[in-house]
């Protein structure tokens, strides 16, 4: 929207300069001391108005006060001037009064906050401070009245104490996330829908998935469950130390085998159909659908599914299975398979199983970890990784479904998922997961593009409540999510190259976040996109517990949810809003 080019002139109409400079000619008199010190803490002022403006009362107080005092130095000062011969002798008056201006001086210093806080309002703003300070109104204002017509709709209204964690230090920008002293807070409310964390290689997603998972480790009960797609094992260590400082307990894979085979038949069934990637078309289909009637024959056998992969691999069988369906209609159609399938289907069941190394046939499932790091390590299972992270995956939906009768809250993080996931598995999971409603699902892929086609980048994107990014070369799709804001531009007139001091402004649509900004954020340092604004963020990281050893070299403790109460202390206590 182009508005009408408002134009202005120096000092028409506006008297705050003229006030300044009285204030200050006013302030060199009472005090200089007051009027150093409140020139070097006018940016403070800024900041902090109203700190600053109660600090100005009791100083005033203070001087007020003292004010008996000050005139009596005054007059000394004067006496003692005329004594020694003002005009005649100017050296040796200034000599004798000047330990009494001195004294005056310090006991009027107090003044210093008045001062700041007079160069602050008193100052003359730019146009983009005052477009800034408008807009800031504007905003105020429509919350207002959202919460009037919400409170007059008998909507709930948000409670006053809101459970956060710190998340960083604000840099710039809109506050998305409630700022305090600087610290960037993050609302556990504000984690109830999927979170993405976007970056290039290096810019610091793990560090910002560490600090979240912390947070929330303070802050809450909740589970933590993290799928590390990447198999780092320093970022493992990393997070099982700074969990054990939160107080909590750890379960680590593959250190602890995981025990894939928890919950009913049809659960296991699609756990295993799910893990295989079967050819959708022609022969594949056939032999797909072939394979998948044999596993579900093997998992949904009156006696029970299969509780190890050493039993379903020996389900996997016609003489098995035969024995496992006697007497029912089942067994005539196990009878009709050919030899060669069962066995070109067993196969690829052992070879799977066989790479895993007995991990997925161990003594812990998600219901029974206070936290959990999954680590998905390529060099251990090679072309495998993805199939174990897609069968840990596919465990986590009937979890939430049925072995999480308390329905406890979980957060559940996947770092580099497009490693291990397809987008359009990844949306559905995240959709399905959201639809529990005691699930959190923080996602971190390399880039927009690396969501998985634009569909599921898009599905996963609406889905997002609210996007940290970080550094990435493409920042264009994602920033649009933050809005645009008038911008104002503005344009000085002149003569012959010479300034006329007139000049004249526009004001226009911007993108909120700009597109180079991102480009050139460190690393550690991110924008965080939610209610169409964008606020600069440095992430601080999680901390570690030093005295604490490798956690891979040690067994985690079992988890006991119970002993949460007598957490370490812990120098992160939960904050409060
Ligand atoms: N918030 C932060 N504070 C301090 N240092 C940080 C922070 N974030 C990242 N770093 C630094 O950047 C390095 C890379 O960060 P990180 O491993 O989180 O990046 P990444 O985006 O996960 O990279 P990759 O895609 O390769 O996994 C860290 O080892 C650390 O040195
Ligand atoms: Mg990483």
């Amino acid at each position: 929207m182009n508005g009408a080019p408002p134009t202005y002139r120096r000092y028409e109409s506006d008297p705050a300069p003229l006030l300044a400079a009285l204030a200050v000619a006013v302030g060199a008199f009472v005090s200089a001391p007051a009027l150093l010190l409140g020139i070097a803490l006018a940016p403070l002022a800024r900041r902090a108005r109203l700190e600053f403006a109660m600090l100005s009362v009791v100083g005033a107080a203070c001087v007020a006060l003292g004010s008996g005092r000050i005139s009596l130095e005054m007059r000394r000062a004067q006496r003692a001037g005329e004594r020694a011969g003002m005009l005649l002798h100017p050296d040796q008056a200034i000599a004798v009064a000047w330990p009494h201006v001195l004294a005056w001086w310090v006991l009027a210093s107090p003044l210093c906050f008045a001062v700041a806080l007079a160069i602050v309002v008193l100052r003359r703003r730019s146009i983009e401070e005052l477009r800034e300070r408008d807009e800031r109104r504007a905003d105020r204002a429509r919350e207002r009245a959202e919460r009037r017509a919400r409170r007059a709709a008998g909507a709930r209204e948000r409670p006053a104490l809101e459970r956060v964690f710190e998340l960083g230090q604000h840099v710039s920008h809109d506050r998305v996330l409630p700022v305090k002293r600087g610290r960037v807070l993050m609302p556990l409310a504000r984690l109830a829908r999927t979170l993405l964390v976007i970056g290039a290689p290096g810019a610091g997603k793990t560090v910002t998935l560490g600090r979240l998972a912390y947070g929330v480790a303070t802050a809450s009960d909740w589970q933590v469950v993290v799928i590390d797609a990447k198999g780092d094992q320093a970022t493992q260590d990393a997070f099982a130390a700074s969990m054990r400082r939160a107080g909590r307990s750890v379960r680590l894979f593959p250190q602890e085998p995981y025990d894939a085979w928890r919950g009913s038949a049809r659960e296991i069934t699609n756990r295993l159909t799910q893990l295989i990637d079967w050819a959708d078309e022609g022969g594949g289909a056939y032999y797909r659908d072939l394979s998948m009637n044999l596993v579900r024959l093997a998992c949904t056998a009156p006696d029970g599914p299969p509780r190890s992969s050493a039993e379903l691999l020996a389900r996997i069988d016609k003489t098995g299975l035969l024995i496992l369906w006697a007497g029912r209609a089942e067994a005539m159609e196990i009878e009709r398979f050919r030899d060669e399938h069962i066995d070109a289907c067993r196969q690829r069941y052992r070879s799977f199983f066989d790479a895993t190394a007995g991990q997925l046939d161990g003594g812990w499932a998600l219901e029974d970890a206070d936290c959990a790091y999954l680590l998905l390590n390529e060099l251990l299972y090679a072309e495998e990784t993805t199939k174990v992270a897609r069968l840990l995956i596919q465990d986590f939906k009937p979890y939430l479904a049925s072995r999480n009768p308390e329905r406890r809250q979980v957060l559940l993080i996947v770092d580099e998922f497009s490693a291990i996931a397809d987008g359009e598995r990844m949306a559905r999971m995240v959709e399905v997961v959201r639809a529990y409603g005691a699930a959190v699902v923080v996602l971190a892929p390399q880039a927009f593009q690396g969501m998985g086609g634009e569909e599921a980048s898009a599905r996963i994107l609406n889905a997002a409540h609210t996007i940290i990014l970080h550094a990435v070369p493409d920042p264009d799709p994602i920033i649009k999510a933050a809005g645009t804001r008038m911008a104002t531009e503005w344009s000085l007139q002149h003569e012959r190259g010479i300034s006329t001091d007139v000049g004249s402004t526009r004001t226009q649509h911007q993108m909120r976040v700009d597109p180079n900004e991102v480009r050139r954020l460190p690393a550690g340092m991110c924008f965080v996109i939610g209610n169409g604004k964008g606020q600069k963020v440095q992430i601080a990281a999680a901390p570690r517990a030093p005295e604490e050893a490798t956690p891979s070299e040690r067994s985690p403790a079992p988890p006991a949810p119970a002993d949460r109460d007598d957490r370490a202390d812990t120098d992160d206590e939960p904050i409060r809003l």
